[in-house]
């Protein structure tokens, strides 16, 4: 099993592109899905999530190839509207077939996901949201299988603005009779292309990026080509990384999408640049302990807790983050701990009193987000340092070893697990 052994404490500088979103280009896959024909998707991210994807399409008899970043998925011969438990295990986000499949077949089964590294994530809001467009929703060997003669558009209010509910019904509605209301959508970025990708794929839907989105129901779709959007996440791992290591710019981002990041980076001392599709940033010094509180966006994204956690580990003072998205998701503070930190957890929230100095450990990833959050303290720390379990790191960035090496990282894998 692979380690990623960092030389911590070296300078960072120059210039990094950030590539294409992974919580975009999952969906946009399965959206593929709903017409016949190809789709070509571009700026999609060679991750180990986009590749579980890929086969996951091809069991449903999909045609796939991927090169260059470049993805071509012919939809013309998918037969097979289930996703196996292996898949969906490795990989929550395969749950997005659910609402393409459904209005393509009239029929879906897909693994129940069940836990994760960071609670209990369920899906109810995506299946009372499709019972409501007329779906019967059985559960059978762990699997849900959801059918119907036909959808029929319906008025759906969600108890919280789930992301995943969001693409999923939206995907579902575009093929629906009638007219579907969901109101209280998630709002983000991603979801927002997903809803462009379907309106270039023939789909009607309003209030696109608001939190009431309305789909009148149309009879087809045909395929359609999209370029995705910059990671925002991968983006703002790199800008925590910046805050407390040099003086680098990353390019090909969409500044708008970090607004709360870099807000709060500002917040905590650091000096930022912002052109229309790149962002500079320097370092704190010092670097000023903030409070955080984690929510939908525009807010600051649970996907960026961890990272902003591991730098408030060198705040001049005591910081508070809370996740108010995620309760359970903080893995990241027992291992940041190993490194020297000062972080204790109280129900949602951390207490992280900043240190002088972090030290090198031996730590283990355990999930994709906390481990950036150790690569990020790695980095930081003197010493050595080796992270463990970076099958996780390799689900949601691309090359990162190679990304922070030509900033001037001391950085690089080894499969020798002692
Ligand atoms: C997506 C992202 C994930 C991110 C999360 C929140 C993808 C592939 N993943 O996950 O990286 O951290 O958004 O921004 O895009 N909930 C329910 N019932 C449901 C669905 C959700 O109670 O049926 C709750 C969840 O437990 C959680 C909250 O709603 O507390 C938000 O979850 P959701 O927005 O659905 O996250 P995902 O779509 O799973």
């Amino acid at each position: 099993m692979d380690k990623i052994i960092i030389e911590g404490d070296k300078e960072l500088s120059g210039e990094v592109n950030i590539s294409g979103a992974k919580n975009a280009v999952l969906p946009i896959m399965t959206a593929a899905l709903i017409a016949d024909g190809k789709s070509t998707i571009s700026n999609v991210p060679n991750l180990r999530d986009t590749r579980t994807m890929i086969q996951l399409l091809e069991i449903i008899g999909a045609k796939c190839s991927f090169n260059d970043n470049v993805l071509i998925v012919d939809s013309s011969s998918v037969n097979n509207p289930e996703a196996p438990y292996d898949l969906v295990k490795t990989m929550r986000a395969s749950f997005y077939v659910l609402g393409p499949l459904l209005a393509r077949f009239g029929y879906v089964k897909v693994s129940l996901p069940g836990g994760c590294a960071w609670g209990p994530r369920p899906v109810d809001y995506h299946l009372k949201g499709l019972e409501k467009l007329g779906a019967k929703i059985s559960l059978k060997s762990g699997y849900i299988l959801a059918e119907a003669d036909y959808l029929k558009g319906a008025k759906i209010n969600f108890e919280y603005p789930s992301v995943g509910a969001t693409g999923n019904i939206v995907m579902a509605a575009v093929l629906a009779r009638g007219t579907t209301i969901i109101n209280n959508a998630a709002k983000e970025p991603e979801i927002v292309q997903l809803c462009e990708f379907l309106v270039k794929m023939g789909a009607s839907i309003n209030g696109i990026g608001s939190t009431k989105i309305i789909i009148e129901g149309v009879k087809s779709l045909a395929s359609a080509d999209i370029e995705i959007i910059p990671d925002r996440i991968e983006a703002g791992t790199f800008l925590m990384a910046g805050a407390l290591l040099g003086n680098i710019k990353l390019k090909k981002v969409n500044p708008i999408h970090l607004d709360s990041v870099i807000l709060k980076l500002q917040e905590a001392g650091c000096k930022i640049d912002i052109e229309q599709n790149s962002i500079s940033i320097f370092p704190a010094d010092p670097l000023i302990s903030i409070d955080m509180t984690t929510d939908v966006y525009p807010g600051f994204a649970t996907d960026l807790q961890a990272q902003l956690v591991a730098l408030m580990t060198l705040g001049n003072k005591s910081s508070i983050i809370t996740d108010t998205v995620y309760h359970d998701r903080f893995s990241h503070v027992p291992e940041l701990n190993r490194f020297g930190a000062n972080i204790k957890v109280q129900k949602n929230t951390v207490f992280v009193r900043g240190c002088n100095e972090l030290r090198g450990a031996p730590v283990m990833s355990t999930d994709i987000r906390a481990s950036a959050s150790l690569i990020i303290a790695a980095l930081a720390a003197k010493g050595e340092s080796a992270i463990s379990r970076v099958y996780h790191i390799d689900r949601g960035y691309e090359k990162i070893e190679e990304k922070f090496r030509y900033l001037g990282a001391e950085i690089h894998r080894t499969n020798s697990e002692t």
